[in-house]
């Protein structure tokens, strides 16, 4: 088979039952990109007890490969609803797999512009080549059709349940319409769409005009969004960006972007990248300012990706693999003059790119986030110097991880300033010492959900 630009193609039925198995293994607990790539290493279910002997399916092509990530993430994002319609639909719950494969024919089904009896005809025919679905195929075929049948009124009855309505879990819900009474559901519509590519031109090697210029050359449309940042207009594979293999862009929000700008660095100074893996902002700052850097990360293979970021963009840090909350286990006693703590969080912010964390994260995550941030910032305090400025951020979009965790800091350690938020460019002219930016507020919609606070420690 091959696709409308005649790139080749699996059968469509072969890319739901994968997406399918990749969302049996998200049931389970795993991460989607986890679950995507082994589901697609494994496309013919080898290891699954009872799916007999492997039936060769060859590589995934490409065009497979991105539709199957493409149809799962599409479920994902509508898995809320999905599962209500299973219940409406299921006298029974079916086996794991046959229910997977019924939510992510579902996910497809209610997007108008998809070919309804196509999907629900590929996928009843992948599930009698499949011996586990097969003496199911049956069931599938009944219920997707009925779904077909009686659809408006199905989705209405199911979206009477919060969960269905905006696919995500209730205590998510309720938190973001605590903390934003006039915006929650705003917040959680954006949250549901497909987030910017958004790049960041590294401007010690070229100006973002002359960049941009390169990118027109190349056929690609995209708009300056910061001082840095260029949002494309749609997606491309990263290698058709001009100058990508030789580091003259990388991937970065433009949310993201504002952090290294505001920890205000300068030539030669010493700087803590505290928790720096995959290197985003670590790279950033390097771009700024030529820096005495430690990048900082207890996970190995994370911190490896940082050290390909920086050999790709011709950079160089210190890369520690050490915990932030046992400094005395890496820190060789010189203060830092900046210290950023981008610390680990619930992603709240950025479930545009992650849209399966809500699913796997509970309520009690954001306690325990809270917990180890404020430890974080008690444990870094003592290494930053006299003067020196502390930048604490996070992608969550959750009080408990921004203003209450530095509300908590202040009370412990009243020698800490609060310093102003200097923006490199607007989202807003306020100075305050804190800020909580949400995917609603960027002006074209250019940005993920982030919490910034900037702390100072007196001379
Ligand atoms: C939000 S990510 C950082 C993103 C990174 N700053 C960037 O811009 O690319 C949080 C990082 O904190 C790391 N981390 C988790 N626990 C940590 C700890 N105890 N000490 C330091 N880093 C930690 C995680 O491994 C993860 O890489």
């Amino acid at each position: 088979m091959t696709d409308r630009a005649g790139a080749p193609r699996a059968p469509l039925g072969e890319e739901l039952r994968i997406a399918a198995t990749a969302l049996e293994r998200l049931a389970e607990g795993a991460s989607l990109p986890a679950a995507l790539e082994a589901a697609m290493r494994d496309p013919a279910r080898a290891s699954r007890p009872g799916a007999g002997p492997a039936r060769d399916l060859g590589d995934l092509p490409p065009a497979s490969r991105a539709a199957i990530r493409d149809i799962a993430s599409r479920t994902v994002r509508a898995w809320g609803l999905c599962r209500a319609l299973s219940e409406r639909l299921n006298q029974r719950p079916p086996a794991p797999a046959m229910l997977a494969l019924q939510q992510v024919v579902l996910a497809q089904l209610l997007d108008p512009v998809r070919p309804d009896a196509t999907t629900v005809d590929q996928a009843v025919e992948a599930a009698k080549a499949d011996p586990v679905l097969r003496h199911g195929a049956g069931f599938l075929n009944a219920t997707l059709r009925r779904f077909l049948r009686e659809r408006e009124a199905l989705v209405a009855a199911a979206q009477a349940d919060p969960v269905a309505r905006w696919n995500f879990p209730d205590w998510w819900i309720a938190t973001l319409r605590a903390a934003y009474p006039d915006r929650w559901q705003a917040i959680l519509e954006e949250s549901n769409r497909e987030p910017p590519l958004t790049l960041r031109v590294n401007v010690r090697r070229i100006p973002v005009g002359a960049w941009l210029e390169r990118l027109a050359e190349a056929g690609i449309t995209g708009t300056r969004v910061g001082p840095q940042a260029v949002r494309l207009e749609a997606a491309v594979p990263l290698e058709r960006l001009p100058g990508w293999a030789d580091g003259l862009v990388s991937v970065q929000d433009a949310g993201a972007q504002l952090a290294a700008p505001l920890l205000d660095v300068a030539d030669g100074m010493r700087v803590l990248d505290a928790c720096a893996a995959p290197g985003g902002k670590t790279t950033h700052l390097l771009e700024l300012a030529a820096l005495d850097l430690v990048a900082l990360d207890p996970d190995e293979s994370r911190l490896a990706r940082v050290g390909e970021n920086l050999a790709r963009l011709g950079q160089a840090a210190s890369l520690v693999a050490g915990d932030a909350l046992r400094p005395g286990e890496w820190h060789d006693g010189r203060a830092f003059d900046r210290i950023l703590v981008d610390a680990p969080c619930t992603a709240s912010g950025i479930v545009r790119r992650q849209p399966d964390a809500r699913w796997r994260r509970r309520r009690r995550d954001m306690a325990t986030f809270s917990d180890r941030q404020a430890a974080m910032l008690g444990a870094l305090w003592p290494l930053l110097a006299p003067g020196g400025k502390l930048l604490y951020s996070t992608c969550s979009v959750f009080p408990a991880e921004g203003d209450r965790v530095i509300a908590r800091f202040m009370r412990s350690h009243p020698d800490a300033l609060r310093l102003p938020l200097v923006w490199a460019f607007a989202p807003g002219e306020d100075r305050e010492p804190v800020a909580q930016l949400l995917p609603t507020s960027g002006a074209g919609r250019d940005h993920d959900g982030f919490y910034y606070a900037m702390l100072g420690k007196p001379d």
